[in-house]
């Protein structure tokens, strides 16, 4: 497994250091897109994705699904992490183990050694879905990072600061790409701008984010 990440020499892989704790992985999850892309859509199989709910009735434009122990979930009594997908009453998919290799194995290219994800976030965006500026708080421990990986057609990344208020900073993040913000960037405020109708010939017009985190 080792191997599928060995990949940092490459030409087409380097981590750029955006600021303290942030880390954009360029193309790290490039080699192994197609592995991902049919475990997502097995995923998918057993625990759709769906738009959820924010707890003051908004629909949230991106929809979702998640993998491992627990998934993030979101309808008028909070948000929250779930053991079970409340749409199917089951356990959320387990964590394909390339998944977790792929989230640890960016985690320590980026900083951050040892990160052992038990919540998986699948996002699917398509033309015009956004999402709105948000810090990742909902996790027990803030001590692990937060590891997103990009696939599909390219979106644009808001990074702003630990307040709502901050200046916010915009990527784009393409096909591949890992970002990885933790330590002092943990309780960043960060979203993605509307999605262009932009496609990408051999990846459809969807783009899906998955975001690892240590959430129990
Ligand atoms: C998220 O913050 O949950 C998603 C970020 C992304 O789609 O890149
Ligand atoms: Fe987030």
């Amino acid at each position: 497994m080792a191997d599928l990440f060995s990949g940092l020499s490459e030409d087409s892989v380097y981590p750029e250091h955006l600021g303290p704790g942030i880390t954009l992985l360029h193309g790290f999850a490039k080699e192994i897109s197609t592995e991902l892309l049919i475990a997502i859509e097995h995923i998918a199989q057993s625990s759709p994705f769906r738009h959820l709910t924010t707890p003051g009735g908004f629909k949230m434009s991106v929809s979702t699904t998640s993998c491992g122990a627990l998934g993030w979930y979101s309808d008028q009594f909070g948000y929250r992490y779930v053991t079970c997908d409340p749409s199917t009453k089951r356990p959320w998919p387990a964590m394909p183990d390339v998944f977790w290799q792929l989230a640890n194995t960016a985690a320590s290219a980026a900083g951050f050694a040892n990160f052992a994800p038990d919540a998986c976030l699948i996002n699917r965006y398509v033309q015009g879905t956004k999402m709105s500026l948000h810090q990742d708080k909902n996790e027990r421990d803030f001590s692990a990072p937060i590891v997103s990986v990009s696939l599909g057609v390219p979106a644009i990344f808001m990074f702003g600061g630990d307040q709502r208020s901050d200046p916010v900073s915009h990527l784009q993040l393409v096909h591949g790409d890992v970002l990885v913000w933790g330590g002092p960037a943990r309780l960043r405020f960060h979203g993605v701008m509307p999605l262009s109708s932009g496609s990408v010939a051999d990846q459809g017009s969807e783009r899906i984010n998955l975001t690892f985190r240590l959430a129990g």
